[in-house]
C-alpha cells in the first residue's frame, strides 16, 4: 500500500551515545528534505526507532514500542515506521516478519539513504538497507550541524575486538576511522553552531588513527591536540576507550592538554583474569590497573569510570570477589554495571556454564552498592569547593540550569541571569550519589 510522503518526524534513540549522534544526523537529513520535527511526538508522519541490541532487554524494547505505535496492519492514518540502529542490523528482515507494520529497516551505516527509502515506501514498497559500507554516510550527510553547548562528534565506527559476549562487531562492522580533515571541519561547524564542548565518540574511540594535514600519522591524542587549538572550543572529552588502545601519548595528553577534561571512561568488565580471558578482553586486571595508575600520575585529579558485567558464564564466587576488590582498589567516580545477557551469535551465548538469574541479581546488587557508595564519596569531596560548570540544559525548577563539572558530575544551579552555554564558577553546596547542587560565584572568562 502506498503512503503519503511524511512531513513531520520523531526519532527515538535507545542505547549508546553513538546512536544519539546518529539520531541528530538523521534529524539534519530530514530537515534538509523540508521535513520538520513533530510538535506532538505521538502524531508524527514518520517514527524512527533508533535501536540498541546490546542486551536482550534493550532489543525487546523496540518490539513493545512498535506495538505501542498502535498499528496492527499497515493502514492509512498510522505513522510510517522505520527501525534503525543495531537491532535493524542484527535482525534485518526478521523485523518486518515479526512486526509487519514496520516499513523501513535501516542499519547504522546506511541511514544516509533514508530519503530514498522513504520515497520507496511512499510508492508502495518496503525498504531494507543493511549495508555496512564503513564511512560512506558521513560524506553524504548535511555538512551544517545543529548543536547544543555540548556536542557529540563520531570519529570512529565499529569494533574488531570481538569480546565473546558482545554484538557490536556484528552490528557496527569493522573498525574504521574518519579522516582528519572531515573531523576538523565538523568540529569547526559545531563550534560555529555554539558548541563549547565536544565529546569524541567511537565504539573504540582511542583506536582512531589518521594522517594529519602534513601527512603524519596521528592517534587520538594528535586529534585532541589539534582540537585544543580551535578558538571557541572550551572542553574536549572522548568515549568509549578500550584498555588495549590506551597509548602513552593519549595518557600524556591528560597531563598537558588544558581543554581535555579530567575524566576517563575505561571499561574493565571483570576483575578476574580467568573471566577476562574467557571474555577475550586481551587485557589483564594488572595491565588495566597500571593504565589507571599512569593516568593518575599525569593527572592526579582524574575521575575514573568503568563498565562491568556480572554473571558472565563460568563466573565463580572467587571471580566475582576479584571484581569487587578491583572496584574497591580503584574508587570509581561513576560506573555502569550490567547482568550478563546472552546475545544470539556470540560465542559466550553457547557456553554451557551460564549463571542463574538469582546469582546474577545478588552479584549485581553487591557490586552496585559498592559503586554507589564510591560515587557518593567522590561527589561529597566536592562540598564547599568551587569548580567550573558548563551549563547545558534547563532543569525541572524555574531558573534552574543543569551543567557538568570538569569531572563529569551533573551540577544543578539556580541562576536567573545565566544562560545555556555559559561556563560559570559554582560553589558546591549539596551532593548526592547522582548529582551536585551549587551556587554561581562568578562567570569564567569567555
Ligand atoms: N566498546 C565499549 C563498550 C561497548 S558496549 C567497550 O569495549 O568497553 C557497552 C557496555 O555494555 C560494555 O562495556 C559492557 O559492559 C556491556 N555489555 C556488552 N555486551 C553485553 C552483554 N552481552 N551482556 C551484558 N552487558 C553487555
Ligand atoms: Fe563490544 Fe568488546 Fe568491541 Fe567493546 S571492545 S564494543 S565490549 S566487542
Ligand atoms: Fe547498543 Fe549499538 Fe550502541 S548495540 S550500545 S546502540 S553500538
Amino acid at each position: 500500500m502506498s503512503m503519503d510522503s511524511p512531513k513531520t518526524y520523531t526519532i527515538k534513540n535507545y542505547g549508546c551515545q553513538m546512536n544519539v549522534y546518529d539520531g541528530e544526523r538523521m534529524a539534519e537529513l530530514f530537515d534538509a528534505q523540508g521535513m520538520t520535527p513533530a510538535d506532538d511526538k505521538n502524531d508524527a508522519d514518520i517514527v524512527v526507532l533508533n535501536t540498541c541490541h546490546i542486551r536482550e532487554k534493550a532489543a525487546e524494547k523496540v518490539y513493545s514500542e512498535i506495538g505501542r505505535l498502535g498499528k496492527t496492519s499497515r493502514s492509512p492514518g498510522g505513522p510510517m515506521i522505520a527501525v534503525a540502529g543495531c537491532v535493524a542490523q542484527a535482525e534485518g528482515s526478521e523485523i518486518s516478519r515479526r512486526a509487519p507494520t514496520v516499513d523501513i529497516v535501516v542499519g547504522p551505516q546506511a541511514y544516509h539513504n533514508l530519503p530514498q527509502m522513504i520515497a520507496d515506501v511512499t510508492s508502495g514498497k518496503r525498504a531494507v538497507d543493511l549495508d555496512l559500507p564503513g564511512l560512506d554516510k558521513f560524506s553524504q550527510l548535511p555538512q551544517k550541524r545543529k548543536t547544543g553547548a555540548s556536542a557529540f562528534l563520531t570519529v570512529q565506527e565499529g569494533c574488531d575486538k570481538f569480546c565473546t559476549y558482545c554484538v557490536v562487531p556484528y552490528t557496527r562492522g569493522a573498525e574504521v576511522s574518519r579522516s582528519w580533515s572531515a573531523l576538523i571541519d565538523e568540529a569547526k561547524a559545531l563550534i560555529e553552531g555554539g558548541a563549547k564542548e565536544i565529546t569524541l565518540l567511537g565504539q573504540n574511540v582511542n583506536a582512531w588513527t589518521g594522517e594529519d594535514d602534513t601527512g603524519t600519522m596521528q592517534g587520538l591524542d594528535g586529534l585532541i591536540r589539534a582540537l585544543d587549538r580551535l578558538d571557541g572550543l572550551k572542553r574536549i572529552r572522548y568515549m568509549t576507550s578500550h584498555p588495549n588502545d590506551m597509548t602513552e601519548g593519549l595518557i600524556a595528553a591528560h597531563g598537558d592538554v588544558e581543554k581535555l577534561m579530567p575524566f576517563l571512561h575505561l571499561p574493565v568488565q571483570s576483575g578476574s583474569d580467568r573471566i577476562l580471558k574467557a571474555m577475550n578482553r586481551s587485557h589483564s586486571r594488572d595491565s588495566y590497573l597500571k593504565i589507571l595508575d599512569r593516568a593518575r600520575s599525569v593527572r592526579p585529579d582524574i575521575a575514573l569510570s568503568g563498565d562491568f558485567i556480572v554473571g558472565f558464564p563460568g563466573e565463580s564466587d572467587a571471580d566475582f570477589a576479584d571484581t569487587l576488590s578491583l572496584v574497591r582498589a580503584v574508587g570509581y567516580a561513576q560506573a555502569f554495571s550490567f547482568k550478563y545477557s546472552p546475545r544470539p551469535g556470540t560465542p559466550a551465548a553457547d557456553m554451557d556454564t551460564q549463571i542463574s538469574t538469582d546469582i546474577m541479581d545478588d552479584r549485581l546488587q553487591q557490586l552496585q552498592s559498592q559503586l554507589v557508595a564510591d560515587q557518593s564519596a567522590f561527589n561529597s569531596k566536592m562540598l564547599g569547593k568551587t569548580c567550573e560548570v558548563l551549563l547545558e540544559r534547563p532543569g525541572k525548577l524555574g531558573n534552574q540550569l543543569i551543567g557538568k563539572s570538569p569531572w563529569m558530575q551533573s551540577v544543578h544551579v539556580l541562576a536567573p541571569d545565566l544562560t545555556i552555554g555559559d561556563i560559570v564558577h559554582v560553589e558546591i553546596t549539596d551532593s548526592g550519589p547522582l548529582s551536585l547542587k551549587g551556587e554561581p560565584t562568578m562567570r569564567a572568562a569567555a
